[in-house]
């Protein structure tokens, strides 16, 4: 682990563009230290899942990114890509859509296995990552025929697996059940990793993060303590 003041993420001006016209990111600032945890709120449509798409390469826009101190800009090689993608475990808003391989052991293991790890050692590893997420049972199983929830454990310890420095899970709670969200922050709680957490439920954000960022049509309106930037932002079910 690196030393906690040191930042991992380190994004400056990042402005991106979808290919239709729309202006999705307009200049993002933001850095994120060793073993820090933020939780990123904001409406529908704000920038969230853009914004963490370019962590690790998957969307590229204007600005500087860099991650543990890899660049990656236009001109970043395919081994700085797989350097920073082995840093970045990024669970997607719809992982559970994204389980191809014909078992879930083999789904958990294929990240880690395109690392260079031996097979064994993949397999090891994808174990680990299953127990973890309390799927070791569901080794063998066809990923398809999971339920929702037990689908995104799966893809969770996908990117467990591949141990990396810094996790971005982009509505991690969603099809979870109640005891399922809670052992999902219990492990995320033990996990020493810095964390970036995308997600519209605001109780499970404020028991795991200290910190909040809010965004607003593409950039960052709010950045601080967590219940601060819930009150300023008038951002809770609350009820009437
Ligand atoms: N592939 C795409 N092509 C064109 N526009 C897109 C594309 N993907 C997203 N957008 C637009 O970019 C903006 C930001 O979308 P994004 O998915 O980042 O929002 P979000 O904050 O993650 O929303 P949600 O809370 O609903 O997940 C929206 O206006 C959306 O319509
Ligand atoms: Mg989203």
């Amino acid at each position: 682990m690196k030393p906690e003041t040191e930042n991992v993420i380190d994004v400056r001006g990042l402005r991106y563009r979808y290919p239709d016209g729309t202006l999705a990111l307009d200049g993002i600032d933001f850095r994120l230290h060793a073993g820090e945890c933020a939780a990123v709120f904001g409406a529908n449509g704000s920038g969230k899942t853009t914004f963490v798409m370019h962590l690790n390469g998957l969307l590229r826009g204007e600005g500087s990114i860099e991650v543990c101190g890899l660049r990656i800009d236009g001109s970043a090689k395919a081994d700085t890509l797989a350097a920073v993608r082995a840093r970045v475990g990024l669970v997607f808003q719809n992982s559970e859509e994204q389980l191809f391989m014909p078992t879930v052991l083999a789904d958990v293991a294929f990240g880690v296995a395109n690392m260079g790890l031996s097979s064994e050692n993949a397999a090891r590893k994808a174990k680990e990552a299953l127990e973890q997420v309390g799927m070791a049972g569901a080794a063998e199983k066809a990923p398809y025929h999971l339920s929702a929830g037990e689908k995104r454990r799966v893809a969770i310890a996908g990117v467990l697996a591949m141990q990396p420095d810094i996790l971005v899970l982009d509505e991690p709670t969603t099809s979870l059940d109640p005891p399922g969200q809670r052992e999902l922050l219990q492990l995320l709680r033990r996990l020493p990793q810095a964390k970036i957490l995308v997600t519209h439920d605001v109780d499970f954000a404020a028991a795991l993060a200290a910190r909040a960022v809010f965004f607003e049509r593409g950039r960052i309106a709010g950045d601080g303590e967590i219940h601060s930037i819930i009150e300023q932002f008038h951002w809770s079910r609350g009820s009437e």
